[in-house]
């Protein structure tokens, strides 16, 4: 039995173990923890993060074209692109980077054009306008709009044209206008080149909103490159257009301008400095990531992510397992009494833990039965060494003693087998257990039994009282 409660006090303390190595596991790493370059780095500016390669002074920023300059006169601080009026929103290092931009306005009284706003961009190398996500877009009931700059061709070398586009809108009333779609009336929109570094947009009116036909007040025209998720056209927005000066726009970065390829090829421009980053290719470029199991600023460092702690939607560990965070990656554990790869786990046996229970019953059963059983056997042989206690005081009272002395004393001579001592046992068996046939008649002091010795010679005995 001991043997057996060790096995099962060594496998609770194994899942014990166990347990409280999962545990240790789970502890926070720091994975959070960027290292920017250098230390004295201002990493944000008011609300905004400002990340590496991006910075606020020049041994800050990777390079000129990711300087950043915050301005302290706004509260709270607001950065804005280089020395231009272009003001940053959100710096993501998947590749874009939300900004905000003047929209172009030109608004007339009496046929007299006031308060035109001829805002331009110019981005600096490796920044471009995203051309999926932004939409030139025209607002106005006598309004033409025309764009143009200069977008990157990337390809075997690197060219700068020129792009010219651009749409009108003609109607009687903006209240003609469909809402929720810039769909022509009132409203018209066309696609920029992809690459598209340079915007310049001209705008104006056919007949400088002095047609009596076409009621259109306040008498304005406006156009801008916009985010679409961030616009949505309506018949109201032309009067909320203006209050508005800017409006949110999305720019793609990129590191380089080499492909990967040739950008690693210089082991000190190379941008991707992590041990744990790779490079791939863009539009425009090439950008940096954190591989797969990694997480931080592949310019930088990337950092191993405790997918224990950040359960990503595509975590493999089965509900029972243990998670076990390792470099860039993690595995899963079945815990005792399952088996599988840790993505299924399955309990060895099912009955395993009812037999446990069973044994356990059984076990203690045992030790009981094996208690009661002592027990008994030394209360028996308790009772027993009494009888014969008694006994031997019941042959000392009756003069057995003396009777035995003279026996002794008289050993070796031809009296030897005249007297005899029996045991009770003899003495029973002579009688047949007090058969009550064999009683031959009641005295005094007992019963006198018929009594066959083993020699067949008959016998009285006489059982006292
Ligand atoms: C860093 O930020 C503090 C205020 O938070 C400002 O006073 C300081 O000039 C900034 N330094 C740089 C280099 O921008
Ligand atoms: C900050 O913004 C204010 C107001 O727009 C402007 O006058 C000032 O020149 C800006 N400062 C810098 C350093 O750009
Ligand atoms: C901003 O303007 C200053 C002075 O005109 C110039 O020295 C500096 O290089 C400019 N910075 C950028 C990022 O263009
Ligand atoms: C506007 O139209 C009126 C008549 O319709 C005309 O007299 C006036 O000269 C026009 N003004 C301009 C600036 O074209
Ligand atoms: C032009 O601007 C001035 C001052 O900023 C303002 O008073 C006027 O109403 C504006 N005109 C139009 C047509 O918006
Ligand atoms: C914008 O385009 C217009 C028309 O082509 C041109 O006259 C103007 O100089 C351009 N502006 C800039 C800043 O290049
Ligand atoms: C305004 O509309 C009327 C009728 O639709 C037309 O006869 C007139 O020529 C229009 N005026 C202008 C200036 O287009
Ligand atoms: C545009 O419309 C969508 C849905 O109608 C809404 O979720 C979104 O917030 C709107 N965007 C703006 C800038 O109003
Ligand atoms: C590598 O890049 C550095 C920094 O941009 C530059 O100074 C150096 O000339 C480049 N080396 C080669 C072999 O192109
Ligand atoms: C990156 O790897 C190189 C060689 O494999 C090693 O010398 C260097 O210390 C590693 N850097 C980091 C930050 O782990
Ligand atoms: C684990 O086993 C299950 C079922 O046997 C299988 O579907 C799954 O692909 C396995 N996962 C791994 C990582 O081997």
């Amino acid at each position: 039995m001991a043997p057996n409660y060790v096995m099962i006090v060594a496998l609770i303390t194994f899942i014990c173990f166990s347990l409280s190595f999962g545990d240790d596991a789970m502890l926070p790493t720091s994975h959070n923890n960027l290292i920017d370059k250098p230390k004295y780095c201002n990493k944000s500016c008011g609300n905004v993060n400002i990340p590496f390669p991006f910075g606020m002074t020049p041994d800050c920023a990777l390079r000129n074209q990711f300087l950043v300059t915050c301005n302290y006169s706004f509260h709270p601080p607001q950065p804005f692109l280089g020395n231009s009026s272009i003001e940053i929103t959100s710096i993501s290092l998947s590749g874009q980077l939300k900004v905000l931009h003047f929209i172009s306005r030109d608004c007339y009284r009496d046929g007299i054009s006031t308060n035109r706003t001829k805002p331009y961009i110019v981005l600096p190398s490796l920044l471009t306008v995203d051309n999926t996500a932004n939409s030139f877009i025209a607002v106005g009931c006598d309004t033409y709009a025309i764009v143009q700059g200069y977008y990157t061709k990337f390809g075997t070398e690197i060219e700068y044209l020129r792009y010219i586009t651009g749409c009108m809108s003609m109607c009687y009333s903006i209240d003609e206008a469909d809402d929720d779609t810039c769909s022509g009336v009132g409203c018209c929109k066309t696609s920029i080149p992809k690459g598209t570094s340079n915007v310049n947009i001209t705008l104006s009116s056919y007949n400088n909103y002095n047609d009596t036909n076409m009621t259109n007040d306040p008498s304005c025209s406006y156009a801008f490159v916009v985010d679409q998720a961030n616009f949505n056209f309506s018949k109201s927005y032309l009067s909320s257009l203006q209050n508005t000066k800017k409006l949110p726009l999305v720019l793609d970065w990129a590191v380089g301008e080499d492909k990967c390829e040739i950008a690693k090829r210089n082991s000190t421009a190379y941008a991707c400095k992590s041990n744990n980053s790779y490079c791939h290719d863009d539009s425009n470029g090439y950008r940096c990531s954190c591989m797969q199991g990694y997480d931080g600023n592949p310019y930088l460092s990337c950092q191993d992510i405790d997918e224990c702690i950040d359960r990503k939607p595509d975590y493999r560990c089965a509900k029972d397992a243990i998670c076990q965070n390792t470099e860039g990656s993690y595995t899963c554990i079945c815990p005792p009494d399952f088996s599988g790869n840790g993505t299924v786990c399955n309990r060895d046996n099912p009955q395993r833990i009812t037999q446990n229970i069973y044994f356990v019953i059984g076990a203690t059963a045992g030790v009981a039965f094996a208690i009661i059983i002592v027990f008994g056997w030394s209360y028996t042989a308790f009772q027993r060494r009494k009888m014969s206690k008694m006994k031997k005081k019941f042959f000392q009272e009756n003069g057995g003693l003396v009777l035995q002395q003279r026996l002794t004393r008289e050993e070796g001579s031809s009296h030897n087998n005249t007297i005899k001592i029996f045991t009770a046992e003899e003495l029973e068996k002579a009688t047949n257990g007090f058969d009550k046939d064999r009683v031959v008649g009641h005295g005094g002091f007992g019963t006198v039994y018929k009594g066959y010795l083993k020699d067949n010679c008959i016998v009285a005995i006489k059982n006292l009282r």
